[in-house]
């Protein structure tokens, strides 16, 4: 494989690409707008200028980085020569199906369609393909060119040789793939969630205040960030839908979003990229500025 595309450039979609492009694969990146596009290349480049600042890369790698991301705003032209496309577009079923019947529309018909959804069915989204077989989940982690893991998810119909394809590739990127099974959340946030949400459940009882709660689990369970913060960093409404596929897919009450969680969305208090979730966040940046409103004193 040498041709890859990715579909959406943003958050996962520029940490895909950068990985990809830095380790010697040929990247069309691909958006609904140029401003899009212009906005990940800029992220590459920042992220690209600290891998040389940190000494992990060097200024001739970062220019090769660069010189292997093409970019598009059409499917149809951007994934005509793919051998694999990695679709990370925004989290939404209506969206990927339609994007995955484009992709079995207008990517050669041997190429592998990926999807890096967090929740969404695998098994349902290669359902709107004609190569099912072919379908399967590459579930990168947040900051991609960082994060070792891809938690690689094998639909009701993926083939063998498709898993196995995916498996070498990622150990191509300095990965390290996992191979699961397509349940709700597979094996990530299934886990993953519950556990943000039941740090919101004590948080809303007033067991204890965010600072509380999120300084137990760093220090006491070596987590390098507190549930509450990993929440805002993920953003509360990607938690929320999460966790509603979780509570749908298995039926379950364990798996209800807590109520604070729902009034948080429905406030409009997202996390970081609002500026305001479970902490404040000056201008957008990262930098926590203050533990929330719900910390007691
Ligand atoms: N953010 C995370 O921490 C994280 C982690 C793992 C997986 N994911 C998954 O990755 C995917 C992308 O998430 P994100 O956080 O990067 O979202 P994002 O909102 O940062 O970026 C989504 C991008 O998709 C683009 N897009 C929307 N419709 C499109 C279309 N028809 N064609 C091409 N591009 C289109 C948008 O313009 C946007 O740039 C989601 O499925 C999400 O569940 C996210």
């Amino acid at each position: 494989m040498k041709n890859i595309s990715v579909i959406g450039s943003g958050t996962m979609g520029n940490g895909i690409a950068h990985t990809f492009a830095q380790f010697g694969y040929s990247v069309n990146l691909i958006d609904i707008n140029q401003n899009a596009l212009d906005k990940a290349l800029q992220t590459i480049q920042k992220n690209l200028d600290r891998q040389v600042l940190k000494g992990t890369l060097t200024e001739e790698q970062k220019s090769e980085t660069l010189q292997n991301i093409k970019t598009f705003t059409s499917i149809e032209s951007g994934v005509k020569a793919a051998d694999l496309v990695v679709e990370a577009a925004t989290e939404n079923i209506e969206l990927k199906l339609k994007i995955f019947k484009d992709l079995d529309a207008f990517a050669p018909a041997d190429a592998i369609l990926a999807s890096n959804t967090s929740s969404i069915s695998i098994t349902q989204i290669a359902a709107v393909t004609n190569r099912g077989d072919n379908v399967i989940g590459m579930h990168f982690m947040n900051p991609v060119p960082v994060m070792k893991l891809v938690e690689v998810i094998r639909g009701y119909q993926t083939r063998n040789e498709t898993t196995e394809k995916i498996m070498v590739l990622s150990e191509s990127l300095q990965k390290t793939p996992v191979e699961v099974n397509d349940y709700p959340g597979f094996v990530a946030n299934r886990i993953l969630m519950p556990m943000i949400n039941e740090a919101i459940y004590t948080l809303h009882e007033g067991v204890a205040g965010v600072y509380e709660i999120d300084t137990v689990m760093k220090l006491g369970m070596a987590h390098p960030m507190g549930p509450l913060q990993l929440a805002d960093f993920i953003g509360l409404d990607v938690c929320l839908a999460i966790l509603k596929v979780l509570y749908d897919g298995f039926g379950n009450p364990k798996y209800a979003p807590c109520p604070l969680l729902v009034n948080m969305v429905a406030a409009g208090k997202k996390g970081i990229k609002t500026g305001e979730g479970f902490y404040e966040y000056a201008n957008g940046s990262k930098d926590l500025i203050i533990a929330g409103k719900f910390k007691k004193s």
